[in-house]
């Protein structure tokens, strides 16, 4: 039997070890979930060792971030050499097993934690297609490749798994920067993206980068009576919303001085390729954001905004008064959650400081300002002249039957800007999700049959790598 043949014969017993996977509500910004969070690990950690992978085990993460969860790590190392002497690739296999929060749950159809099949091809539950189920397309067709070659891989590979990747991915950086060596390989496999579309075999070669920010006003000494005090006191939220609309203008342009310094337009070949896909904006405004119009810089492309140009979002202003009805108080402290996507070639580290000099120039009277960094990620562009990004591209269309596509995201993987600096290799962004997933929203879910094709993507790259 074939490996996929043999994926085939198990398609219902996949989907069903998937489900109880993802009824462990392993979400890693809530304390009070750290233990499923680490269920979650163990559970993956089991799988890894029962299919035959080796030196399975969990390391504990000494990152900065506010919640810690274990990385999983397994490898099988004895592919040796190929016919002709020499030896065969090392692959890296990266997923992440945590889960952003479900909530709001009464959006839900069917309860995040107990995934369910509906519409006939989709699997709904929260962390089905981000990363869960991406993540066990690797664990089986490593299962596959044991089962139909004879308890070997056509390849080296390693497995890392992390469960801080939705709380910025501290640890397994601090991991990959100490410990860089127990990592060696020759590329990395992350399936933790889109395709374009539906039956588009789809390789990402570019995310963007992060920081992700909390600015906190300060006014008066505690929270005043709003009419004693209304017209003498600093009002924290009016601050914060006149530094937010100062740093952005109407047309979607950042107004951060030097911010736009490092940006570089895509080249016209990639341009080209972005033209030709099948893309109806109309239909993308509807469906997809489902708002009046978009927004964002005039001239551009929803594709070259979302792939190719950095934003300013603003994700939620913790403070003051937010229960029903009414209260009329100035509070003395109000904070802003603000996040910037960069593009490649900008640095994290650079466009912080950047921001926070901007934030502070803004900073009104009576009112004092502190920016504090929460996370931050590389923005990451790459090339496909390499054997690995051939590999996958050929691996796919033989799956598909469809040629293979280029595109970009807008999303981020921290992780993978440290492979390539601190690893020093490629990574494929080979990933089956579909535009209507509901990634970090309600009703999250993963199409069945890309769960299988994929599955059966990854089966295939690493017998084409290997042979
Ligand atoms: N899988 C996503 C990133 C993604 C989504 C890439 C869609 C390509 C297409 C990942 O889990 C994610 O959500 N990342 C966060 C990173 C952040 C919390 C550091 C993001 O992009 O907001
Ligand atoms: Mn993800
Ligand atoms: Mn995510």
């Amino acid at each position: 039997m074939t490996a996929i043949e043999y994926a085939k014969a198990h398609e219902t017993q996949f989907l069903e070890e998937l489900k109880a996977l993802l009824r462990i509500p392993s979400i890693s910004t809530l304390p009070e979930h750290a233990g499923d969070t680490r269920q979650a690990a163990e559970f993956i950690a089991a799988e890894l060792a029962r299919i035959g992978m080796e030196n399975v085990r969990l390391i504990e993460t000494t990152g900065k971030s506010s919640t810690q969860h274990p990385l999983v790590y397994a490898d099988w190392l004895h592919a040796g050499a190929g016919a002709d002497g020499k030896d065969k690739p090392t692959l890296l296999c990266y997923g992440h097993y945590d889960v952003q929060p479900p909530d709001p749950l009464e959006e839900w159809t069917s309860p995040p934690f107990e995934p369910v099949e509906r519409d006939g091809n989709n699997l709904y539950a929260r962390g089905a297609v981000d990363d869960k189920g991406q993540m066990w397309m690797h664990v089986k067709a490593l299962e596959c490749l044991f089962a139909a070659h004879g308890g070997k891989l056509p390849i080296n590979v390693r497995v890392i798994v992390e469960g801080e990747e939705e709380v910025g991915g501290e640890g397994i950086a601090a991991y990959v920067r100490e410990h860089g060596d127990a990592l060696r390989a020759d590329a990395a496999l992350v399936s933790d993206t889109e395709m374009f579309a539906p039956e588009m075999p789809t390789l990402c070669v570019g995310l963007r980068g992060m920081i992700y920010t909390e600015v906190e006003a300060r006014g008066a000494k505690t929270d005043l009576h709003s009419g004693m005090y209304g017209g003498v006191a600093p009002n924290p939220f009016v601050a914060l919303a006149q530094v937010i609309a100062g740093l952005k203008d109407a047309s979607g342009k950042i107004l951060i001085p030097g911010f736009y310094d490092k940006v570089e337009a895509p080249s016209e070949a990639e341009m080209a390729a972005w033209k030709r896909l099948p893309f109806d904006e109309e239909h993308y405004r509807v469906s997809e954001v489902g708002s009046s119009v978009l927004t964002g810089e005039p001239g551009l492309s929803v594709m070259e905004r979302t792939w190719a140009r950095p934003t300013l979002d603003v994700h939620g202003m913790p403070g003051g008064f937010t229960g029903a009805g009414a209260k009329t108080v100035i509070p003395a402290k109000a904070t802003a959650k603000i996040s910037l996507r960069l593009v490649a070639h900008q640095e994290p580290a650079e466009a912080f400081v950047q921001f926070r000099d901007a934030v502070m120039q803004l900073c009104p009277a009576g009112i004092e300002l502190e920016v504090r960094l929460i996370h931050s990620g590389d923005p990451i562009l790459i090339g496909t002249d390499n054997r690995y990004a051939k590999a996958a591209t050929e691996a796919m269309q033989e799956v598909w039957g469809r040629e293979t596509v280029y595109i970009r995201s807008g999303g981020s993987i921290p992780i993978v800007g440290d492979f390539e600096r601190h690893l020093h290799i490629p990574t494929v962004m080979m990933g089956f999700g579909l535009p209507d997933d509901n990634l970090h929203a309600p009703n999250e879910k993963f199409c069945i049959a890309n769960f299988h094709k994929g599955t059966e993507s990854v089966i295939r790259l690493m017998e084409l790598l290997g042979s």
